[in-house]
């Protein structure tokens, strides 16, 4: 079976959103701080153009959480595989991920997180699909809602490859 990449969001347009999202939470959270929360490792391109987008004083953690194997099919499984290197407590923390899919790797997250104490507790992603919603998450920022379709680049992977791609593009198998 061989695989080909259609190309769904273009470097450019994700650049522009990138750039409109920071410019959104620079105002959010003006004359605070906040703590960026990179979701491991899907979310580090996008957490990386972010933070260069925030004019607010920026710090980063990482964490890895799996909910996926080497498929385009949730396990439902989820579990820490690295967690946070920092204390959030009285933080202001926002979660950067790439994408939303069952938002069961989130609400898991994010109701972990929240036992910890942050100030306050926000979710940015770059990707969602609504439509395979099965757990209910509040999203603050989002990049683009996307329809349902396996989608790599930007961080995103199929079995490990692609997520060095500068663009989001529909993986087809034929
Ligand atoms: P959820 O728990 O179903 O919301 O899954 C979220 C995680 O699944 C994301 O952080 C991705 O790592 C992975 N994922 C979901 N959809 C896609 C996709 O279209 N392409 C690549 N990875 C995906
Ligand atoms: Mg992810």
């Amino acid at each position: 079976m061989s695989e080909t990449v259609r190309v769904l969001l273009s470097e450019e347009e994700v650049d522009k959103r990138i750039q409109e999202l920071g410019e959104k939470i620079s105002r959010d959270y003006a004359g605070g701080q906040v703590r960026l929360i990179c979701v491991l490792k899907g979310g580090v391109f996008f957490t990386c153009e972010l933070a260069k987008r925030i004019s607010v004083p920026v710090s980063l953690d990482f964490m890895s959480v799996s909910s996926y194997g080497n498929d385009t099919k949730s396990s439902g499984v989820v579990k820490i595989v690295k967690d946070l290197d920092e204390s959030i407590e009285n933080k202001d923390v926002l979660v950067v991920e790439d994408i939303i899919d069952s938002g069961r790797t989130l609400s898991y997250l994010l109701e972990n997180l929240r036992r910890r104490n942050p100030r306050s507790l926000k979710l940015c992603t770059l990707l969602d699909k609504p439509e395979r919603r099965v757990t209910e998450v509040k999203v603050d920022y989002t990049g683009f809602e996307i329809p349902d379709e396996f989608v790599v680049g930007y961080g995103l992977d199929y079995s490990q490859k692609y997520r060095n791609l500068p663009y989001i593009g529909v993986i087809e198998l034929n």
